[in-house]
């Protein structure tokens, strides 16, 4: 199955469990909480007070996407009932191993991100252990940017690693998704696909996520 994680990123903070209920009836099946440091990437957004404030409000589960310099400080504010996966970024840990297997630790399936510039390489002794890789399509930091065409080779790439190799991890992508490119992510094995400006900047969030289940199905 094909999964939507809508980015609160580019939702109306000032009415976030609106949102979040918007997204919700419309079938979407994780929130994307994006987490920025000002260290790692160069703009802050919120963190774990903010995602916390929804829970209960919502029966959705939470993919924590960590864009923090030394995410192992900060793990267990985000371990929540409804926290599903927390990824890190591969650039920003020294010891990734032990950050992955913190994570786990803490009762949650973990993630590791990389940027548009770092190679699928970096993860071949981290594979076996994850629970997703999150594919970057943009440079982490900002809502709203263009799609980098490359993150469709490096999907393709690991979904022929994870089927050789006989591994279990989800494939993600995150970054510049919109109605018209995501038929090709996901024709490329993509299985879970992150989208903010193209849900919150629509007219009716609810409406947009029907919109890309609908493209889905083609796909499935
Ligand atoms: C980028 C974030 C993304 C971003 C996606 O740093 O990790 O999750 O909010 O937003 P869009 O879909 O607008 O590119
Ligand atoms: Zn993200």
């Amino acid at each position: 199955m094909i999964q939507l994680a809508p980015s609160i990123l580019s939702a109306d903070f000032s009415r976030l469990g609106e949102s979040v209920s918007q997204i919700e009836r419309g079938g979407a099946h994780f929130i994307h909480v994006d987490v920025m440091d000002g260290h790692f990437v160069p703009n802050i957004s919120f963190g774990a007070a903010v995602m916390k404030s929804l829970v209960g409000k919502t029966d959705l589960p939470f993919d924590v996407h960590l864009m923090i310099e030394d995410p192992d400080k900060y793990l267990e504010d985000f371990v929540t009932d409804q926290t599903e996966y927390i990824v890190v970024h591969e650039e920003a840990c020294v010891h990734l191993h032990r950050t992955i297997q913190h994570i786990k630790s803490l009762g949650i399936k973990a993630g590791v991100a990389i940027n548009p510039a770092t190679s699928l390489t970096m993860l071949d002794y981290i594979l076996e252990d994850v629970d997703l890789v999150l594919i970057m399509s943009v440079n982490p930091g900002f809502g709203g940017q263009k799609f980098i065409p490359s993150a469709l080779e490096k999907a393709k790439a690991l979904a022929g690693i994870k089927k050789e190799c006989g591994l279990d991890f989800k494939i993600e992508i995150d970054g510049g998704i919109t109605l018209d490119n995501v038929k090709e992510v996901t024709d490329a094995g993509v299985e879970i696909v992150v989208a903010g400006s193209s849900v919150f900047g629509a007219e009716d969030p609810e409406k947009r996520v029907k919109e890309f289940l609908d493209i889905y199905k083609e796909s499935e």
